[in-house]
C-alpha cells in the first residue's frame, strides 16, 4: 500500500509516473475523489482514457484493481456475492456420508460463498485496504442494477442475510465509467465527483506519444496530433480516440514510416477508422489534408 498523493499536482505526478497524462481538471477530480471518498465518475467518447484512469490509479496506489464489466442483464448476484452449490453439494453428501466431518458445519457461511467484484471490493474496504473497484461501462447494465449500486456507493456496506454485514472501514476508490449511450440516473451521479474527459488537445495527445511511444520522434508526433484534431473535426460517425493514436503509431513503426505522406495514412486508414463512410470522408477531403 503506498500513500495518497496529497495535492493536485502530486496526483499530476504521480499520473505521469503511471505514464497518464492528465490534465488539471482530471488531477483535481481525482484528487478530491481520493480525499474525499467519493466515486469517480468519467464520462466521454470511446478511447478516450477512462478505464485507464482505474488501472493507473491501482498501480499508483499499490492497491489491487477490481473490475466489474457491466452489461445488459447483468444482475446483482453477478456483481456481488453466489453461493457456491457445488461445493454445498458436497458437503452435504460428505455428512450424508456419516464420516466424521467435523470441519462441515454450516453450508450458508461465508466459505461457501464465491466473492464477485463488489463484495471483494466491500471485503478488502473492511479489513482498511482501499482497493480500486473499477465499474466499468455503466451504461450497458439495466437500471435496476443502478439502483443497487445507488445503495452500495451510499453506506459501502453489503448484507448477506445468511451470514453477516460487510462494512467498509474506509470507502474504496470507485471509478465508474459510461459511454453515455443512455443517462445515468441523478441520484447516483450526486454521490460522485463527475468528470468529462474529451479528446486531448494538440499539446497533450503530443504529451501521451511522449509517454506511450517514445520511440515516434517529435516531428511524427506532431504529425499525428495535428491529424488526429483534424479527424476529430471531421464530423465523422466513429471519430478516433487516444487509443487510435497510440495503434496508428504502432502500425507506422510496423511499416518503417517516419514521416506522414498520403501514400502511409491512406494504406494505414483502418487503423484509425472503422466505418467505410469514414475512410470514404477522409478520402474525398484529401489526405494530405490531414496534416500541414
Ligand atoms: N491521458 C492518457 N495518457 C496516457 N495514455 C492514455 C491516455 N488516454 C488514453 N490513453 C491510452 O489510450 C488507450 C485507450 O484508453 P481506455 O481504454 O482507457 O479508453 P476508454 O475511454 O476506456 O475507451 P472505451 O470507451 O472504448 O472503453 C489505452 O491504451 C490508454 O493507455
Ligand atoms: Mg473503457
Amino acid at each position: 500500500m503506498s500513500v495518497i498523493p496529497e495535492t493536485v499536482d502530486a496526483v499530476q505526478e504521480a499520473l505521469v509516473a503511471q505514464r497518464y497524462v492528465a490534465d488539471r481538471h482530471l488531477a483535481v477530480a481525482i484528487h478530491l475523489a481520493l480525499q474525499m471518498g467519493r466515486p469517480l465518475f468519467l464520462e466521454g467518447e470511446a478511447g478516450v482514457g477512462k478505464t485507464e484512469v482505474a488501472k493507473v490509479l491501482a498501480s499508483m496506489l499499490d492497491e489491487e484493481l477490481i473490475r466489474l464489466q457491466c452489461y445488459e442483464g447483468l444482475d446483482v448476484a453477478h456483481a456481488l456475492y453466489e453461493w457456491d452449490y457445488a461445493r454445498q453439494m458436497l458437503a452435504i453428501r460428505l455428512l450424508e456420508s456419516g464420516g466424521d466431518h467435523a470441519e462441515v458445519t454450516d453450508i450458508m457461511s461465508r466459505e461457501f460463498l464465491v466473492a464477485r467484484p463488489l463484495l471483494r471490493a466491500i471485503e478488502l474496504a473492511a479489513q482498511g485496504r482501499r482497493p480500486v473497484l473499477l465499474i466499468d461501462e455503466l451504461d450497458r447494465a439495466d437500471e435496476e442494477f443502478e439502483a443497487y449500486l445507488l445503495e452500495l456507493l451510499s453506506d459501502f456496506q453489503v448484507t448477506i442475510p445468511e451470514v453477516e454485514t460487510v462494512k467498509a472501514v474506509v470507502p474504496p476508490v470507485v471509478v465508474i465509467t459510461s459511454n453515455r449511450t443512455r443517462e445515468i440516473h441523478d441520484a447516483l451521479k450526486r454521490r460522485c465527483i463527475y468528470h468529462w474527459i474529451d479528446y486531448p488537445d494538440f499539446d497533450r495527445e503530443m504529451a501521451i506519444l511522449r509517454q506511450k511511444a517514445p520511440e515516434v520522434d517529435e516531428e511524427l508526433a506532431a504529425q499525428l496530433s495535428s491529424a488526429m484534431t483534424v479527424l476529430r473535426n471531421m464530423d465523422l460517425f466513429k471519430p478516433p480516440g487516444v487509443a487510435e493514436t497510440l495503434d496508428w503509431a504502432g502500425a507506422l513503426r510496423i511499416l518503417g514510416v517516419h514521416e506522414l505522406d498520403a501514400d502511409a495514412v491512406d494504406e494505414t486508414l483502418g487503423v484509425v477508422l472503422k466505418y467505410q463512410e469514414d475512410v470514404e470522408r477522409v478520402r474525398a477531403a484529401g489526405i494530405d489534408e490531414l496534416w500541414s
